[in-house]
């Protein structure tokens, strides 16, 4: 299930976002994969959630509400819109990820205003490629991208406006 961030995720948070497993994938700025920088980062998405410029990142939560990992959206271009998740290591391979991928996808076909989905992946990350492809996204080449150290695959799904 998705879910908003608490401050009772703060431990879990902290540790997913030290894990260079985890965030070797993600193109977060090296500052925010810190302790210091994994609260603040935080405590900014809470803050976010009431404002008119959310930063829209959501926690994947088990049934009882135990932090499991996170994803969450960012606009990218007018009509398309970046998604990205992650889930802890001792969590990983129980189709978490794929689930929480779909969920999102789901939500953001419901946008009239997006048209297009994109997501990052870098080439040896397959469980990442298995759940984009599984969900319909075409991949359209390696790219350069700022935040990541080598080229990654751009991901497309149109969702047709
Ligand atoms: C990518 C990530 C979210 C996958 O989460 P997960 O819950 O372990 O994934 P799932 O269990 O749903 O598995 C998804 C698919 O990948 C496959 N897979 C999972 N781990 C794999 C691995 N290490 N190697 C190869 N395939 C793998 C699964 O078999 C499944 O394939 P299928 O749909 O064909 O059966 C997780 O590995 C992670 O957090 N990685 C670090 C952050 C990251 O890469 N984020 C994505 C960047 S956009």
């Amino acid at each position: 299930m998705l879910r908003r961030f608490t401050l009772d995720d703060l431990e879990r948070f902290v540790m997913m976002l030290t894990d260079e497993r985890v965030t070797d994938q993600l193109s977060f700025p090296k500052e925010l994969k810190t302790a210091g920088g994994a609260e603040a980062l935080l405590r900014a998405t809470i803050a976010a959630y009431e404002s008119d410029e959310p930063m829209v990142a959501f926690a994947i939560a088990s049934p009882d509400g135990f932090l499991r990992g996170m994803c969450g959206v960012s606009t990218f271009a007018p009509g398309v819109v970046e998604i990205f998740y992650a889930v802890a290591v001792p969590e990983w391979r129980r189709r978490i990820g794929s689930r929480a991928a779909k969920a999102l996808v789901r939500a953001l076909r419901r946008r009239s205003d997006v048209e297009e989905l994109v997501g990052f992946v870098l080439p040896d990350n397959q469980a990442s490629r298995r759940i984009l492809e599984g969900l319909g996204f075409e991949d359209r080449g390696l790219v350069e991208r700022q935040g990541f150290a080598e080229p990654v695959h751009d991901y497309r799904l149109d969702l047709g406006g």
